[in-house]
């Protein structure tokens, strides 16, 4: 038996070291962490339970018949954050870069197929050449297996990619279906094709990290949430990432306690919005003000800055967060936000994670680039999502909630359960100046006349009381009493049910 024993840790030496010390030393020289070294910071110490460490390909061609790797570039298993269970699955770039066999997928999948049986998230740390080159259909086909898995999780467990190496070809389109990517900057690629392949389609010079590295990801495409300095931040922020979440649909939002009491009244609320309509203010400062202990974890901060989405917690439970920016193009819905923002509120909803939406939005971009560019079916994308959203709805209107726009942004017509307005609140089809050249465009030239029915219209619109009158606004509060409002709000809400009509599945505009 002691032979038996010191055999089996030889293996599991062996299999420890991946692709080697060189590679290894390598990765280092990279700046980045090999794929065990990187589970051990994601998880709590001790916790990780390794699977399959002796698989192996069983490919023949191209020399590969030589060349065995026990655990063939991934390491697999379950272990905990926070002393909850997670799946992970971390690709080893020392072993054939990383790249995914046949053999190589199976791991992936049968992670994933106990994260669904058992209801618990899969988190994916990425670092792959891609396909498995030598391995040529067999690769691609567990390429597959994996996707459809993808798609089968999706609404169901908590997905979450983080990229950490080069991603290519069908190392990308994975990490797309799940909920949210992150990247680690400067060693982090994602691309369908790569730079090389770009210069001889379309003869552009781009680099790797022009092409798709942390920033461009962060900032141009939206691809992914957010962009870490280094693997060993980017580990400690999924951390705290997974905290805020459920482990899957099946369970209600994780509640921690908290020493932030409900009804903190914050006087600075009373003076955030400017007394000159046009001029704007950082919505950031309210979520910070109003979120437990001011912990509010934002995503795609450096994209479509005009809304802000993100998760804070409200008495110690998870909520979404999605508010207009007044601070960028006056907070107006545009493609990239409307998508931004439609996505999270599914997630939210797919998960049992109550919305809260604070509005300061003077309407959809106007423009030939956005209607080009298909802002109809693009903007719906926010109203769809908002309208078969059951889960707790909460709604704060600070300032402007004008056109289109007032209803698309979880007003009460949508189904909002509360909606609450600052007593700065205007609500109405336009701002003043834009409705009175219009119906009375005949007084055009006559200033004086023009400057007396803007100010009707305002008297009339430029305030929350015509909507509370209808009753689409419940209540009109004091900002400085925003959170414990919510709070209660929320309270109240906490079993609350509504069902949609069965169906397949929706058809939410593409
Ligand atoms: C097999 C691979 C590999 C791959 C890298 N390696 N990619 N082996 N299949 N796809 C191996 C290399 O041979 C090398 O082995 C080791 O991994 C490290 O690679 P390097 O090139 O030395 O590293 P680096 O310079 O950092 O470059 C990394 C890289 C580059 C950018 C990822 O390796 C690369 O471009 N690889 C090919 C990417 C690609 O075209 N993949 C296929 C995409 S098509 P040694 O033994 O020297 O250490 C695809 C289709 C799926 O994925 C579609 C599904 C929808």
């Amino acid at each position: 038996m002691q032979e038996i024993i010191r055999q089996l840790d030889e293996k599991r030496q062996k299999a420890r070291l991946g692709g080697g010390q060189k590679r290894i030393d390598s990765q280092h020289a990279k700046g980045k962490l090999t794929a065990r070294e990187r589970i051990e910071l994601l998880l709590d110490e001790g916790s990780f339970e390794e699977w399959d460490m002796f698989k192996e390909h069983r490919c023949t061609d191209f020399g590969m018949g030589a060349e065995h790797v026990p655990g063939d570039g991934v390491v697999t298993g379950y272990g905990t954050v926070n002393g909850r269970l997670v799946f992970v699955f971390s690709q080893d770039f020392t072993v054939f870069g990383g790249s995914l066999s046949e053999t190589h997928a199976e791991k992936i999948c049968k992670v994933m197929d106990h994260a669904m049986k058992v209801g618990a998230p899969v988190i994916g740390l990425n670092d792959s050449g891609g396909a498995r080159i030598q391995e040529g259909v067999d690769s691609l086909g567990g390429y597959a297996d994996v996707f459809q898995r993808n798609v089968m999780a999706s609404g169901v467990i908590p997905q979450i990619s983080m990229i950490m190496g080069p991603c290519a070809g069908g190392a990308v389109y994975s990490p797309s279906m799940t909920d949210f990517i992150f990247m680690v900057k400067d060693s982090s690629y994602m691309f369908v094709t790569g730079p090389e392949v770009v210069k001889t389609v379309t003869h552009e010079t781009v680099t790797a990290e022009e092409l798709g590295g942390a920033v461009t990801h962060t900032t141009k495409s939206g691809v992914a949430d957010l962009a870490f300095e280094d693997d060993v931040e980017a580990l400690a922020q999924l951390r705290r990432f997974i905290d805020f979440l459920p482990l899957s649909n099946r369970e209600k939002p994780p509640v921690r306690p908290t020493a932030d009491p409900a009804d903190r009244m914050d006087e600075s609320l009373d003076t955030l919005v400017p007394a000159n309509p046009n001029q704007p203010y950082d919505m950031k400062e309210l979520i910070t003000k109003v979120v437990d202990e001011g912990d509010f974890f934002e995503l795609q901060p450096d994209y479509a800055k005009n809304i802000i989405i993100g998760f804070g917690r409200m008495e110690g439970q998870t909520v979404g967060f999605v508010a207009n920016q007044p601070l960028v193009l006056a907070g107006c819905l545009d493609i990239k936000s409307s998508i931004k923002a439609a996505r999270f509120v599914r997630f939210c909803d797919a998960f049992n994670i109550p919305v809260v939406t604070f509005v300061d939005v003077p309407g959809f971009m106007p423009g030939t680039s956005q209607e080009y560019g298909g802002i109809i079916k693009h903007g719906a994308k926010l109203l769809y999502a908002y309208a078969e959203c059951t889960v707790p709805k909460v709604t704060l209107i600070t300032r402007k909630a004008y056109g289109g726009a007032y209803d698309v942004m979880s007003s009460k017509h949508l189904r909002g359960d509360v909606n609450l307005a600052w007593p700065s609140a205007e609500i109405a089809v336009m701002g003043p100046k834009g409705a009175v050249e219009i119906i009375f465009r005949e007084e055009k030239n006559n200033p004086e006349k023009i400057a007396e029915r803007e100010a009707m219209y305002k008297e009339k619109f430029a305030n929350p009381f015509v909507a509370a009158h209808r009753g689409f606004i419940d209540d009109v509060i004091m900002p400085h009493a925003t959170r414990k409002r919510i709070c209660r709000s929320l309270a109240m809400l906490r079993d609350k049910q509504l069902d949609n009509p069965w169906r397949k599945h929706g058809n939410i505009p593409l």
